[in-house]
């Protein structure tokens, strides 16, 4: 006899979230920061500024990332404690460069803003969700491939949006196969607040 009834419930998920900034993008703002001094990274360029969003005349693309994270961490997070930027850079991938697989260190949620641009064919970010040596690999079949089994997804950024996820994750750019550069800005974050509990002797006021 068959079994008839078989189902597949998620446990957990990862989320991600993307936000359109483009009312917080202007020509001032995107002439600044591709006038960033950059400087090498490993492949790609990164500025030699690492605060970028202290500066006054990034003050309005500041305030609409904050107002992101603060939706991330009411709506995605479900927390009270605030979520604030850390550091903040621009990166440049020239024409054939992308960018190594990495994760951010000290940071909760980190972002990627595409405040100009994005050349065709749009380079894509891969996310692995593996972070550890894995002795047995045991991956799904190319056509079987679901939410559940994949190692990896990845997703098209877009121009003006903002794409927010949890730094722990495991990420790479594909290189860029366009003719012009692509650019972006990154950040990390962190929580602010008082978090754990008083009785559970957990309790930590950051
Ligand atoms: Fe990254």
């Amino acid at each position: 006899m068959p079994i008839e009834k078989f189902e597949i419930q998620p446990l957990f998920a990862i989320p991600y979230a993307r936000a359109d900034l483009g009312h917080a993008i202007t020509p001032d703002q995107i002439d600044y920061v591709k006038n960033l001094k950059m400087v090498r990274n490993r492949d790609n360029l990164i500025s030699e500024n690492l605060y970028i969003f202290e500066e006054p005349e990034l003050k309005v693309l500041a305030a609409a990332v904050q107002e992101a994270l603060d939706r991330y961490a009411r709506d995605v997070m479900g927390i009270s404690q605030k979520l604030y930027v850390t550091q903040s850079w621009a990166l440049m991938n020239p024409p054939n460069v992308g960018m190594h697989a990495h994760a951010h260190s000290n940071s909760i949620v980190s972002g990627s803003l595409y405040y100009c641009e994005l050349p065709e064919p749009v380079s894509r970010v891969f996310f692995d969700r593996h972070t550890m040596y894995r002795q047995i690999e045991l991956n799904p079949e190319n056509d079987r491939r679901n939410l559940y089994n994949s190692p990896i997804n990845m997703i098209t950024p877009k121009t003006n949006e903002l794409f927010m996820f949890p730094s722990d994750i495991n990420h790479m750019i594909e290189a860029n196969g366009s003719s012009e550069p692509r650019r972006a800005i990154a950040f990390n974050s962190f929580v602010k607040g008082r978090i754990g509990d008083y009785r559970d002797v957990s309790e930590l006021t950051i």
